[in-house]
């Protein structure tokens, strides 16, 4: 879907991005990690033709960005802008529709869409639809940045700190919220954050940037099992890693068969990920525990086999 090489920009001589190779596939979403500084919105911004490269190639969809008028590359690709970027002048409800309407959908097509949103990131349209930016709390001015992004069905998203204003317990909801939509109707995405707890959660490949260089593109677990020495290392974060590599995957993984009897009172969920179920075995020192769906037994996960998943050297 996208393909990136040799990508390189400066500005009045000093370099921000450089050498840049990377694809990413249909449905995939990847990350963007990296400090402050690194090139991250850069490289964003090139991709929609915010920002034109001094070197190297873009192709999107198998087209040549550079054939495709910036305007046209715009209305396909949904853009989260760093810091929201809301238009001030215009009520949620307009900066939502603003896509939609460039595109000449009818009144009542982009009524419905703006309602439907609004709906899916918690806020009541009949309450919010008609008010103004300032209005509005931070963590809710983001949600109608990602809203407006997605708004005409993007088959791309560039998203840069979409969630960085919130509070982590918004954040957590929202990142669901991706996720789910991610599940129903399949984004293309590239996220950018400084959070490397997000890249590992809502990221198929992440890609570390530093110095305007991407210094080590993988998956979450290949990145957190073998991170190349110095920036890579210590970014990813080596203390936890085992936890880490356990909220990769899910309780269902290893479940082990189990006689149907009703739910105890510890118990973890098919869906829920291995750390979850490795928090609950420490707090209650146990061997294993029962899965439970819909209020019976229906299998087990033992510890040692969560243990195993999370050494050195498990697949
Ligand atoms: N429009 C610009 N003019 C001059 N320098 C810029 C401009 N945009 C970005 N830079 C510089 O390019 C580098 C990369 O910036 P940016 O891509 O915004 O980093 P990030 O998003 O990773 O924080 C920084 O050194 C920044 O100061
Ligand atoms: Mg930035």
């Amino acid at each position: 879907m996208i393909r990136v090489s040799g990508l390189r920009k400066s500005f009045e001589g000093v370099t921000a991005v450089e050498g840049l190779d990377f694809e990413v596939a249909h449905g995939e979403v990847l990350a963007l990690v990296g400090t402050s500084g690194c090139g991250k919105s850069t490289t964003l911004r090139m991709l929609n033709r915010l920002i034109e490269p001094d070197a190297g190639h873009i192709e999107i969809d198998g087209r040549d960005a550079r054939e495709v008028s910036p305007d046209a590359l715009r209305r396909g690709i949904g853009y989260v802008i760093q810091g929201v970027g809301l238009f001030p002048h215009w009520t949620v409800a307009q900066n939502i529709g603003t896509v939609p309407r460039l595109l000449r959908w009818d009144r009542a097509r982009v009524r419905a869409r703006v309602e439907e949103l609004l709906e899916l990131f918690g806020l009541e349209a009949s309450e919010y639809a008609d008010k103004y930016p300032s209005e509005l709390s931070g963590g809710q001015q983001q949600r109608v940045g990602v809203a407006r992004a997605m708004a005409a069905e993007p088959a791309m998203l560039l998203m840069d700190e979409p969630f960085g204003a919130l509070d982590p317990v918004t954040r957590g909801r929202l990142q669901d919220e991706f996720t789910a939509i991610r599940r129903r109707r399949g984004i293309t995405a590239i996220l950018v954050t400084h959070d490397m707890d997000e890249a590992f959660r809502l990221a198929d490949r992440i890609a570390v940037m530093d110095a305007g260089q991407i210094l080590q593109i993988d998956t979450p677990e290949r990145l957190l099992r073998g991170p190349r020495e110095g920036f890579v290392r210590q970014f990813v974060g080596l203390d936890d890693r085992a936890l880490r590599i356990l909220s990769l995957h899910r309780v269902r993984e290893l479940s082990r068969p189990a006689a149907d009897a009703p739910a105890p009172n510890q118990w973890v969920s098919p869906d829920d990920t291995l750390r979850e179920a490795a928090s609950r075995l420490i707090w209650e020192a146990g061997d294993s525990l029962a899965v439970v769906e819909e209020g019976r037994v229906t299998a087990e996960i033992r510890a040692e086999d969560i243990w195993r998943t999370g050494a050195r050297g498990a697949p």
